[in-house]
């Protein structure tokens, strides 16, 4: 079926495959039924929350059977950003992948991804790729310290990465990641973390949504605020310049986010995610279409959906502890979300979306949960 043809038929019942069936898979399988939409995922793990809403094949990544079961699909995503790459590239020789390998590729080595930023004239923080302890010592001349010392690939959570404040941080971080390839950032003084969400169809058609503020603590995220309160129109617009732009350099199909830093009013970029996010949950409640509808809608190439927020909310991931849901429902306008994994410490088990009328109101909502959903 070429592109047309795919666009003009009819999607009432058609398979979507995805790599991936973590808590994004199951948010993707809830928006994917509401369409009439039918979904098998492919995870190694026999357990995983997206288990619940669809067809789930447990099997390594790259088998070429479970692979060649899901290339039968309409179309084929990814919830999962570590995928190999070449699991997809075999998907794409069979079928219609979406988002691609090649903004995949990026997404996977922060080194192609900050360089990416720069051809397109994106701030980032200072970079250098670092894979010995003299390269790591002459990279810390040029960049300076403060710093952030991460692994290339793999990392999620804040996990795989060190802030550098002296040499013998330096020294001691080298020790710990220094078994891969790395790069050295440098440390952002950063007034707050923003986050910007946009959708491309395959007909070539974008929407992108509020910019958003996070709050994360350990590395991990804790609190998204949408909209991000105090955003200026220019600040949307540089942001929603630059995630177009990466839309269409990536010629990307999807949604895609960008993680950034605000410092003195301006914008520096951290990293996109080539899938729906974790800072983008709060659309299922707080917009006018949640970013896994939108997502489908993209890559199965359907109009998409409005994105305004229909009023100011929060999102508070549950992290590590299983709340009680009474006292959670008990906050006006709240709405909770449980992916049906154990609690474990740092893990992300389900999140909470909370809307107010006014910023005071919201204000006290979010203390009322963070009472309750804190460990
Ligand atoms: N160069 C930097 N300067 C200042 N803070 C940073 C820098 N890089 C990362 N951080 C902080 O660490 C957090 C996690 O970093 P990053 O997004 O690179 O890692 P990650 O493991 O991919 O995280 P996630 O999976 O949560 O997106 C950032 O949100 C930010 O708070
Ligand atoms: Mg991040």
């Amino acid at each position: 079926m070429d592109d047309r043809e795919a666009i003009a038929s009819n999607v009432l019942g058609a398979r979507v495959g995805v790599l991936g069936a973590g808590q994004l898979g199951r948010m993707l399988g809830l928006a994917g039924r509401a369409l009439g939409l039918e979904l098998t995922f492919l995870d190694p793990n026999a357990d995983s929350p997206a288990k619940a809403v669809g067809e789930l094949l447990v099997s390594e990544y790259e088998s070429a059977e479970a692979l060649a079961q899901l290339a039968s699909a309409r179309v084929v995503t990814f919830e999962f950003e570590n995928v190999p790459v070449g699991a997809v590239k075999a998907l794409e020789a069979r079928g219609t992948v979406f988002p691609g390998s090649r903004a995949l590729e990026v997404a996977q080595d922060r080194l192609h991804e900050k360089t990416c930023f720069r051809s397109l004239g994106i701030a980032t923080p200072k970079f250098e790729a670092v894979s010995s302890w003299p390269e790591l010592a002459a990279a810390l001349e040029r960049v300076g310290l403060p710093a952030v010392l991460k692994t290339r690939r793999f990392g999620y959570d804040g996990k795989g990465q060190a802030v550098l404040r002296s040499e013998a941080d330096a020294q001691a971080a080298f020790q710990q990641l220094g078994g891969a390839p790395l790069i050295l950032e440098g440390f952002v003084p950063f007034q707050r973390e923003l986050s910007i969400i946009a959708v491309r169809s395959r007909s070539g058609e974008i929407v992108s949504y509020p910019l958003v503020q996070n709050h994360h603590e350990g590395g991990i995220l804790r609190k998204t605020l949408a909209p991000a309160p105090g955003v200026s129109e220019e600040l949307q617009r540089v942001a929603r310049r630059h995630i177009e732009k990466l839309l269409l350099h990536l010629d990307y199909v999807g949604v895609l986010a960008l993680e950034l830093f605000e410092v003195d009013g301006g914008l520096v970029a951290n990293e996109i995610a080539p899938r729906v996010h974790n800072t983008g949950h709060w659309t299922i409640e707080g917009a006018r279409t949640s970013q896994f509808e939108n997502h489908l809608r993209a890559i199965l190439g359907l109009p998409l959906g409005a994105t305004d927020a229909v009023s100011s909310c929060a999102m508070l991931n549950v992290i590590g502890m299983a709340p009680d849901a009474r006292a959670v429902l008990a906050v006006p306008d709240a709405h909770l979300h449980w992916y049906g994994k154990e609690p474990r410490p740092g893990r992300k088990v389900g999140h909470v979306t909370v809307l107010a009328p006014d910023a005071t109101t919201l204000e006290e909502r979010v203390a009322q949960l963070e009472r309750i959903l804190s460990v």
